[in-house]
């Protein structure tokens, strides 16, 4: 293991190479509506660090306390913070620095805290979400170079019943939406061994899929009638890779059309986690709708406070797993858990299938 200092500077670095080049304007702009501007990210990230790592973890008054409203991401919603001001880059890579020096020394005085890795997986999911605005923006940033091929159609792979422990047990961090850990009895399922590709999903934009009422929910169907969709946000790659921008409503379309459906949170997690993991392919190259609404599991409690996940419990958010290839493998886990309204397109998202055992 890495020593702490060492982990959180290499993130910034991964969080600067980002916006590294990036002109004024990419910088400083809203790239889409439902997006902030990019320099919003990096003093939320910054405002963040200081509020955990600083202020909660050594009782030290906020670096600014002027910024603390614009950089709190409930205080001021995506919406506004294209009207806000806003520190520049200069000003925001400043505050990353001042902060940066604050926590390290609050670290040398009283040793690692799960506060620490709560912050570093903050600044990657963060990265993450500003590869989604770049996109969006029409910045590129939608495509890793290298991406693994599925060729042709996805074969299933059935998976027994069992029980098993669904969720992070109590060493180590998690988020708290992933605690506790509880058993599960599953069903026996099959589940494609690879994700949906975007040849697979273009055989189903070109067999009507997006025309075809009886394959859509009514409130999937509604959407696409209200915004005209006919394909997926975008076809990023090569045929035999991923599909990914599609949104949950067409996630679910695409499965009905085959006769199949999404997988649920439980399934997914079954899956990806039965013979150590080793039975699925593919796992966090896109992030995999679930049909599941985002709740807390039985027992849940908030930690270390309740707006990262339980203000977003039973709103109709769905749960994506596994990761995608902006993602971090140090926050996707196989028990992380994402989420997002099932419109939402923006995000690395792609699916498989689920059927029932025969
Ligand atoms: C877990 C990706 C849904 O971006 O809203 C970032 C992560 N929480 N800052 C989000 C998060 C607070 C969160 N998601
Ligand atoms: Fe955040």
């Amino acid at each position: 293991m890495a020593a702490l200092p060492d982990t959180l500077r290499d993130t910034r670095d991964r969080t600067l190479r980002l916006v590294d080049g990036l002109d004024h304007e990419t910088l400083h702009e809203p790239l889409a509506p439902i997006m902030s501007p990019l320099v919003w990210d990096l003093g939320h990230i910054a405002a963040y660090e200081d509020l955990w790592c600083v202020h909660r973890l050594a009782g030290e008054p906020l670096l600014r306390e002027d910024l603390a409203a614009v950089y709190d991401a409930f205080e001021t919603p995506r919406a506004a913070r294209a009207e806000v001001e806003l520190l520049d880059r200069d000003g925001a890579g400043e505050y990353l620095e001042r902060v940066r020096s604050r926590t390290l020394s609050v670290l040398a005085d009283r040793g690692p805290s799960d506060l620490h890795e709560l912050v570093l997986r903050h600044e990657l999911q963060h990265t993450e979400t500003m590869r989604q605005a770049l996109f969006l923006g029409g910045r590129s940033g939608g495509f890793p170079s290298a991406m693994p091929s599925f060729a042709g159609e996805p074969d299933f792979l059935e998976i027994p019943a069992g029980a098993f422990l669904m969720g992070a047990g109590d060493d180590g961090f998690a988020y708290d939406n992933e605690r506790p850990q509880h058993e599960v009895e599953v069903p026996s399922f099959r589940i494609t061994r690879t994700p949906i590709t975007n040849a697979t999903f273009l055989s189903f934009v070109e067999g009507g899929g997006y025309v075809r009422r009886e394959w859509w929910s009514d409130e999937g169907w509604s959407w696409k009638e209200e915004y005209d969709i006919t394909h997926p946000l975008a076809w990023t790659g090569a045929d035999e890779h991923p599909v990914q921008h599609v949104s949950w409503f067409e996630a679910d379309a695409f499965a009905r059309s085959l006769g199949a459906r999404l997988p649920t949170e439980v399934e997914w997690e079954r899956a990806a986690t039965w013979n150590h993991g080793t039975a699925l392919d593919g796992v966090g190259l896109v992030w995999e709708w679930t049909s599941t609404e985002f709740d807390g599991y039985p027992g849940f409690s908030a930690y270390p406070y309740p707006e990262y996940s339980q203000v977003f419990f039973r709103r109709s958010h769905r749960v994506l797993r596994g990761g995608s290839w902006a993602a971090s493998p140090r926050v996707a886990t196989r028990t992380f858990r994402n989420w997002d309204l099932p419109q939402r397109r923006q995000i690395f998202s792609g699916l498989r299938l689920v059927k029932e055992t025969s």
